[in-house]
């Protein structure tokens, strides 16, 4: 627990100390708080407003926020230069460690105390952060922001040129037509694996040119970090745009490459991550077989590649090339944060045929099999139960012999209460569409309760997204939509791309809010193991 070393110097590194301090509650609150005192102090020095960045890491709401904003008369305008602890509509959402920050006195006797004591803070500088903090109520000096400097990831323009997607996310007919028909007459046009392979070369230019995002753009996802698993055989260009879609540095990207692809397929994600710290490939790849082991075996490779590489991120998603998000990383974030542990794994023993696990015999430990959609989203002592627990190795062993072991093994352990896994479910294993229902990916199967209109075409029951599904996606409340052919159709990714990068931008500049009461109240979070 090092309160940090040269202050002066990285703000990054003073945010995280200020975090450590932030997670300690009730025994060691006295301790956090004086640790987040000297946080904040420090990085007030550097950047005088935080007195109020710092403010806690538990986001459950509590009555001091708002005594927190009322008493230091906070604007709109400041709230959205304060990024992600404040609500951007005048409510400022940090909680427990307000108290410290509530006594401006007390933190201008620690300045103090400090220019004392430690000779590389002088008197001037910690005057001047005193007049900053008292006279917080009326002005915020510009350069202090250090959020300032991130809006250069939004000057560019990424609008699809030929075709207006806000009109088609609109449901506008003329347009939607207008695209299906330029997409059938003009070229695909994506960049190839050795386009990758080349641009990679020079990795800076390659994240600036691709416009990847290297900041975390607010506290809230910097402290909020999600672990991903990619997998992918081919069409590099399409993953990668789902990569840099969801990338952040602050998150952790595990890839695994089927051991079939080719080649330049490897060597072309092999240069993508060797551009970042945080996106990597599995030291071994498998040969992927549909409906056995093999599908389970490189997730269960990332999860202990991602478990063991960072102990700071708190959920894991995994997704395949052909993905893309519905949610940005700030919703997400505020998602799983309203999710509370809960994860979200569909389940179902009604929909599930039994053959399939006759080969096996009775599973070990009283677990109920259920079967269940591929994609998941779990929390960290789940992935922590998956590749450590004894059970999860016995069960897992089991599963071996049953048919489509991907889709029975994640949802069992999910709908095991017994077992005492943190976010499993207690209910009956059932998708509903009102008291559990599957969040994780939006997948039009036409089928049941995941029967929607296709206005793409369906391969193997399910829709691949055209353009006229736009409409449908903008309104979904999923994380992420399954699937997309870069080359069927492109103005449904395009678009897809364009309005991603537009909420990202209108969340950081604070014109838009996002709202998720919807996921903190839903059956699966309410009725979990805790
Ligand atoms: C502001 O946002 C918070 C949290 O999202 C919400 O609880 C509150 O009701 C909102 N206040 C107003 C005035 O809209
Ligand atoms: C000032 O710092 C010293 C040593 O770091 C500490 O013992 C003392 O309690 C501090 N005084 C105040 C008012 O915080
Ligand atoms: C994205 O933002 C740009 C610039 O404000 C706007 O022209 C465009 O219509 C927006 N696209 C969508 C899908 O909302
Ligand atoms: C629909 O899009 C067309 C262009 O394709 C545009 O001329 C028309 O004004 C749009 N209609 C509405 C209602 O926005
Ligand atoms: C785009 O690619 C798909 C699949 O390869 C092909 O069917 C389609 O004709 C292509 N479209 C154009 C306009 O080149
Ligand atoms: C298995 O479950 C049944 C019924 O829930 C219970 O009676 C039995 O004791 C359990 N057996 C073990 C070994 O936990
Ligand atoms: C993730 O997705 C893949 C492919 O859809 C699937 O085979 C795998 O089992 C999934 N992993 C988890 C952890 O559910
Ligand atoms: C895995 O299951 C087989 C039977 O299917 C059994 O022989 C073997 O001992 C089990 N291995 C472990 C590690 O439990």
């Amino acid at each position: 627990m090092k309160v940090c070393c040269n202050p002066l110097h990285s703000s990054r590194r003073m945010m995280w100390s200020i975090g450590i301090g932030g997670y300690f509650r009730s025994k060691f609150m006295v301790m956090g708080l004086v640790i987040v005192s000297l946080g904040a102090l420090f990085y007030s020095v550097e950047y005088t407003n935080s007195m109020v960045m710092q403010t806690s890491f538990n986001h459950k709401s509590s009555p001091k926020k708002k005594f927190y904003a009322n008493r230091f008369h906070l604007q709109r305008d400041h709230l959205e230069l304060l990024g992600s602890y404040a609500g951007r509509n005048d409510t400022v959402l940090a909680t427990d460690i307000a108290i410290v920050v509530e006594d401006i006195q007390s933190i201008v006797r620690i300045l103090k105390n400090i220019s004392n004591t430690k000779s590389h803070v002088t008197e001037k500088v910690v005057s001047k952060s005193i007049s900053y903090i008292s006279g917080y109520e009326t002005s915020i000096p510009d350069g202090y922001i250090n959020r300032k400097e991130d809006e250069k990831y939004f000057k560019q323009n990424w609008n699809v040129p030929e075709v207006s997607c806000r009109n088609i996310f609109d449901g506008n007919e003329t347009e939607l037509k207008k695209a299906e028909d330029i997409a059938k007459k003009t070229q695909n046009a994506t960049l190839t694996e050795s386009d990758y392979i080349k641009l990679t070369e020079d990795c800076e230019k390659f994240r600036k040119e691709r416009g990847y995002i290297m900041s975390p753009l607010t506290y809230m996802e910097e402290n909020f970090p999600i672990a991903f698993s990619l997998l992918l055989f081919k069409d590099v260009g399409q993953a990668e745009r789902l990569l840099r879609a969801v990338y952040r540095p602050q998150n952790i990207y595990c890839v695994h490459v089927d051991q079939k692809s080719p080649d330049d397929v490897k060597k072309a994600v092999q240069g993508i991550s060797s551009c970042f710290d945080n996106i990597f490939l599995t030291p071994i790849s498998f040969d992927v077989q549909w409906g056995t082991m093999t599908v389970l075996e490189p997730e269960l490779l990332c999860m202990k590649e991602l478990w063991e590489k960072s102990k700071k991120w708190k959920y894991f998603i995994n997704l395949t090339g052909q993905e893309f998000p519905l949610k940005t990383n700030y919703e997400l974030v505020q998602i799983l944060q309203a999710y509370d542990g809960a994860n979200d794994i569909e389940g179902t023993i009604i929909r599930a045929n039994n053959e399939r696990w006759q080969n096996a015999g009775t599973p070990p430990h009283n677990i109920t099999a259920t079967k269940g959609s591929v994609h998941v989203t779990v929390n960290r002592d789940f992935v922590d139960y998956v590749i450590n627990n004894p059970i999860a190795q016995d069960f897992l062993n089991w599963t071996r012999n049953v048919d489509f072991p991907d889709e029975t093994f994640f949802t069992s352990l999910n709908h095991n209460p017994q077992l005492g896994i943190r976010g499993s479910y207690k209910g009956e294993p059932e998708t509903d569409p009102v008291l559990k229902p599957f969040l994780t990916r939006f997948k039009n199967w036409g089928e049941g309760i995941f029967d929607w209109p296709c206005r793409g075409m369906r391969v193997r029951y399910i829709c691949v997204f055209g353009v006229g599904d736009l409409p449908l996606l903008y309104s979904r409340p999923e994380l992420f939509a399954n699937k997309f052919y870069w080359n069927y159709q492109r103005f449904a990714l395009d678009c897809m791309e364009e309005l991603m990068y537009n909420r990202t931008r209108d969340e950081f500049l604070g014109k838009l809010t996002f709202d998720p009461t919807f996921y903190r109240n839903l059956g699966f979070v309410k009725n979990k193991i805790s």
